[in-house]
Formats: structure tokens, C-alpha cells, sequence
């Protein structure tokens, strides 16, 4: 099975996580779009869902799905979105595709958080894909030295040759050559750097379930 195949059955998986009559929350990535193109075929079950990116609210618009405001919607039961790396004990790394911070934020209004992944996102330690921390514009350079002081390589994403900007209008610091051996400890260190919106570590508040895409199914982790 290629990659693609593995994210479209474990987006066909999450289907049945969907609570019928309620709003959703939506992530962002290549996992969450397959997610959204199922969910379209559903979406006479659902009032609406809220979206963590402006690409993820257009994604879901031109289904037909209404998308609605977190000023709308007091609290959902589900929220389902990828992840770039994610342990066994449902950590995550987030932000490869740059929308953790509003990931984050829909999540937080959510009470269970379904992660959606192929395999290969599942590792013991995470750090080998770089760290994303999102960062207010005029913190960059000052980011990015205490970021380096953690013991990684930080570098400013860049796209068409200008700094990336998130749908917030800040930048993103991706961190490589991390061990991170205490994500919880970890998340709370960079959050408390002055200049950071959110790091793209979700351990405080992880996934409560995994479905991980594997050639022979979809594997669930609780
Ligand atoms: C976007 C994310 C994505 O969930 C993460 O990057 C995984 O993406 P994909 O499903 O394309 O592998 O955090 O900010």
C-alpha cells in the first residue's frame, strides 16, 4: 500500500468516530483532507465543523459542510487531525503543514482528540522531524537563539524564498536535532519563551486515540 492508502483508510476509520446530531473540530494536513473527503459524504449526519486553517475551512466549504466559529461553538465531542510524529502514549509533534497554533486552540475546545496517521508516524522518542514553534515576527532572532540553547538547529521556514507566514500572520522556527525525552517538560519550556505562540508538541493535551494506517489495517492505540 502506498502512503496515500494508508492516510485514506485510517481517514475512512475516523468516520466512526463522528458523533451524529454534533459539530466537529478538523485538522489540517494531507491525513486531515482525506478525512474531509469522507466526511463530505457524511455530512447530512453533522451540523458543521470548525476548522484549524483557512485551507481546512475551504476544504470543508467546497463539500458543502458548514464551517463555524469557535465564538459559535461552546464545545465539541470530537476533534480529528493528523500528526507528524506521535508516541504510544499519544504526544505528538504537529505543524509540519504550519496550523499548530489554531490546532491547538480547536482542540482545546474539544473533549476527545482522534490523531489519524500511517505508521511511520509512530516513534519511540520524537525530534526527528524538526520541532515547529510558532513565533511572533519581531521574536526571531531572540527565539531562535534560546531555541538553539535547547540543543537543536533552529531554522526559519522559509517558502518562494520569503519566511513562511501561519494563517496568524507569525512565522515558524523549526527545530531540528531534537531528543525530546520529556515532551511534557519540553512543551512547557519553549511556551514559556517570550516571542512564542505555541510549539508544535501536543503532550499536555495529546491524542486520546490513534488510528495508525498499517498494510494489514488500521491499528488503534488508547
Ligand atoms: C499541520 C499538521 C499535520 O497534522 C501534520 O503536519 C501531518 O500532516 P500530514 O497528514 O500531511 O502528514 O500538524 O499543521
Amino acid at each position: 500500500m502506498t502512503q496515500d492508502e494508508l492516510k485514506q483508510a485510517v481517514a475512512r476509520a475516523a468516520i466512526d468516530y463522528v458523533v451524529d446530531g454534533e459539530i466537529i473540530g478538523v485538522g489540517t494536513g494531507s491525513t486531515a483532507n482525506f478525512f474531509i473527503d469522507e466526511l463530505g459524504r457524511i455530512k447530512d449526519r453533522i451540523k458543521g465543523a470548525v476548522a484549524s486553517s483557512e485551507a481546512t475551512a475551504a476544504r470543508l466549504k467546497s463539500h458543502g459542510i458548514p464551517v463555524l466559529g469557535l465564538d459559535q461553538v461552546a464545545r465539541m465531542p470530537v476533534y480529528i487531525d493528523g500528526a507528524d510524529e506521535i508516541t504510544a502514549s499519544g504526544a505528538m509533534i504537529k505543524g509540519g503543514g504550519g496550523a499548530l497554533t489554531r490546532e491547538k486552540i480547536v482542540a482545546s475546545a474539544a473533549d476527545r482528540f482522534i490523531c489519524i496517521a500511517d505508521e511511520s508516524k509512530l516513534v519511540d522518542v520524537m525530534g526527528k522531524f524538526p520541532l515547529p514553534v510558532e513565533v511572533i515576527p519581531m521574536a526571531v532572532p531572540v527565539v531562535t537563539r534560546q531555541l538553539a540553547a535547547l540543543g537543536g538547529t533552529p531554522h526559519l521556514r522559509m517558502k518562494d524564498g520569503q519566511p513562511y507566514m501561519t494563517d496568524n500572520g507569525c512565522m515558524i522556527i523549526d527545530v531540528a536535532g531534537l531528543q525530546i525525552a520529556d515532551p511534557l517538560a519540553m512543551e512547557r519550556q519553549v511556551n514559556n519563551i517570550a516571542g512564542v505562540v505555541t510549539v508544535g508538541l501536543f503532550a499536555l493535551h495529546g491524542a486520546h486515540t490513534a488510528l495508525l494506517g498499517t498494510p494489514s489495517g488500521v491499528r488503534t492505540l488508547t
